[in-house]
């Protein structure tokens, strides 16, 4: 009894030892082509440098090709990288950025793309009632429609490689917040998105993966200061009147203070978010899903799926 004990674990732990080990093993990055949306600052900036760095042909779709974040990307990169002009609500520019991309990719060589990389986003907030039907409209433009036109585009170059598309979705895809609508339902979108595109793709043998940030505004452009005041302004003068009595410029102006609290905490150190990125691009059996988030929403996110509601509405949204 006691040596097939001893049989059993040892078994058990040669199998997680053999597991991690394959779960480790890198792609060769000679003759890999990615391209990231998004790239003028956060995630998108540290990723398409850190893979530029790593060997692989970076190609960094910019919302202004000719801005200073663009240009200090360029210069602090190698000659393997292309900054592209890239706006993802713009037709005409994914099809030029395709041309752009289908052809370079001849020049060289090379049969498809290995992965894009869906990041470009943009974010909101303030109660449902608060919000025009224009600014839904925009958010949802960008951040899922923009990552359905970018996957659309460039499929036929990831098929011929058998390659990935990899969309960043957020804590705020599977969960509810008040104040966070338009965000939270373009973000399910893109979960719903890349889970219908996962099962099809199957059969092409394209990976796809979803990473899940948690909070790392501090340590990104996607709220600043400047920003949440320009879009409260604007969402204040938006509002109708009877709303704006209804809540009072006192709940409204303490949700800004909120917003602006909330996007000077939580983590300032992005590599979580990027070493996922990374992964997703470069290991040869890529996750599914990352979570790259602190404990805190690890547990709340727990909560939320799992949990009965009277026990998470009362942890998180009393
Ligand atoms: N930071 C977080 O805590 C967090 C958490 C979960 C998920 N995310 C997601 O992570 C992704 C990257 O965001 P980030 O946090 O790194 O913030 P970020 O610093 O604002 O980066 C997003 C980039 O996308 C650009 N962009 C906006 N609209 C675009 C468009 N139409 N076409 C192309 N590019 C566009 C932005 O340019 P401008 O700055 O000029 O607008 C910005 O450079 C987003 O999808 C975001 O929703 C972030
Ligand atoms: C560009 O990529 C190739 C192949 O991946 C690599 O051998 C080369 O060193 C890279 N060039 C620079 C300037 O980093």
């Amino acid at each position: 009894m006691f040596v097939e004990i001893v049989l059993g674990f040892t078994s058990l732990i040669a199998v997680f030892g053999i597991a991690s080990l394959i779960k480790r093993v890198d792609v060769d990055p000679k003759g890999k082509a990615v391209l990231i949306t998004g790239c003028d600052t956060g995630f998108g900036y540290q990723l398409s440098k850190a893979l530029d760095r790593l060997g692989y042909l970076v190609y960094a779709g910019c919302l202004f090709q000719d801005g200073e974040n663009a240009k200090e990307l360029e210069k602090a990169t190698s000659s393997n990288l292309t900054i592209l002009q890239l706006d993802v609500t713009n037709d005409k520019q994914v099809s030029e950025a395709f041309q752009l991309i289908n052809s370079n990719l001849n020049v060289k060589n090379l049969n498809g793309l290995w992965a894009v990389v869906n990041n470009a986003g943009t974010s909101t907030f303030g109660h449902v009632e608060w919000n025009t039907m224009d600014t839904y409209k925009f958010v949802s433009e960008v951040n899922l429609f923009g990552t359905i036109r970018i996957t659309k585009a460039f499929l036929p170059l990831i098929r011929k490689v058998k390659g990935r598309v990899i969309n960043i979705a957020s804590g705020l895809a599977r969960q509810g917040a008040a104040g966070r609508s338009p965000y939270v339902v373009s973000k399910y979108g893109v979960e719903g998105f890349s889970q219908c595109l996962r099962y099809e793709m199957k059969e092409w043998g394209v990976h796809v993966s979803i990473i899940e940030p948690g909070n790392f505004v501090a340590a990104t452009n996607i709220f600043t200061d400047e920003s949440i005041s320009k879009l409260s302004k604007k969402m204040w003068e938006e509002m109708s009147e009877e709303v704006q009595e209804a809540y009072g410029k006192g709940v409204f102006d303490g949700s800004v203070q909120i917003m602006k609290y909330y996007s000077e905490c939580g983590v300032k150190d992005t590599s979580p978010v990027v070493n996922s990125l990374k992964d997703a691009v470069t290991k040869k059996y890529p996750k599914v899903r990352y979570e790259p988030k602190d404990l805190y929403w690890h547990v709340r996110t727990f909560v939320m799926l799992h949990m009965p509601h009277f026990i998470s509405d009362r942890l998180y949204h009393f």
